[in-house]
């Protein structure tokens, strides 16, 4: 029998998961939950449900704000959803998205940027796209202590580039491409890598490779841990659902009946009920009608 302790414990005794939990876990063979929130009540759920990492994800800007594309989000929105998110977390790790146009222009704008994440919103770590063209800017922000994701394959902020949200890494020359980029990144410091959207043996073949955890998005069974954004495993976010999503809930459906019978009821007078009214003693209202005349 083994001796060693899952890292995964009950969500009441759960301790603070960490980077090194993610390293742990890799190694011992623990698949890594992650999910995207934007909101306290979420966050605070999914971190009682014992969730490992809680990703404030850039797609706030679609699922949430109702954009067509990622790129419009800005730095003031990205850590005013974090703050709410690391306000109902206590011990998932929290990692905040770093949005479009918040690390390419330079590497020092990069780490104040990503810094921001850590002393503004309270996350724990940040991610960013891209592989050996972003390879500088993540040294220099691992340099200032601030752990870093990487962000393989489907790259939605790169959606004008790669002619639409399509998979990536199809081709033998592409999956070399992105192979290196892989091992680029770890060498660089990134402490987990989000692969998403690309073959399956793809990334399963880079998680063996590579040392640090790949969290998968539409990459197969063979990575070390998998994301989804939430809104699409709920049910939530109605414009499209990915192939890769599995839904839980349909939650767009429950919502809609939850709104119609309101209006029904209020409409026909069912709500307010007794039960949802405030009242006042008899004698109080008695003198207050007294006093009126
Ligand atoms: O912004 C996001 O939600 C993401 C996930 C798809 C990994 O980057």
């Amino acid at each position: 029998m083994s001796t060693v302790t899952p890292v995964s414990t009950t969500p009441s005794q759960r301790k603070k998961v960490t980077t090194l939990t993610f390293r742990q876990k890799k190694e011992r063979g623990e698949a890594i939950t992650m999910l995207t929130a934007y909101d306290y009540p979420t966050a605070m759920a999914m971190d009682k449900a014992g969730i490992d990492s809680i990703l404030v994800g850039d797609s706030l800007a679609m699922v949430v704000l109702g954009y067509e594309t990622t790129l419009p989000v800005t730095m003031e929105e990205m850590l005013h959803h974090a703050r709410a998110v690391s306000r109902g977390t206590k011990s998932a790790m929290l990692i905040g998205d770093m949005p479009f146009m918040s690390y390419q222009v330079s590497v020092e704008e990069a780490v104040r940027n990503a810094g921001r994440f850590l002393q503004q919103a309270g996350m724990d770590a940040v991610k960013l796209e891209g592989g050996r063209e972003r390879a500088d800017a993540v040294r220099a922000i691992v340099n200032a202590g601030i752990p870093v994701v990487g962000h393989l394959g489907l790259t939605p902020q790169s959606v004008h580039q790669l002619g639409g949200f399509r998979a990536q890494g199809k081709t033998a020359l592409a999956a070399k491409r992105l192979l290196e980029d892989a091992h680029i990144l770890e060498e660089a410091g990134c402490f987990s890598l989000v692969l998403e959207s690309i073959p399956a043996r793809l990334a399963e073949m880079i998680s063996k490779q590579i040392s640090i955890p790949t969290i998968g998005i539409g990459a197969g069974a063979g990575c070390d841990g998998q994301v989804l954004v939430t809104h699409d495993l709920l049910g939530l976010f109605e414009r499209f659902t990915p192939k890769f999503v599995k839904q839980y809930a349909n939650f767009h459906a429950e919502m809609n009946k939850a709104f119609t019978d309101y209006i029904d009821d209020v409409e026909s007078k069912r709500f307010p009920a007794v039960e949802h009214t405030v009242e006042m003693t008899d004698d109080e209202w008695n003198e207050f009608v007294k006093s009126e005349k």
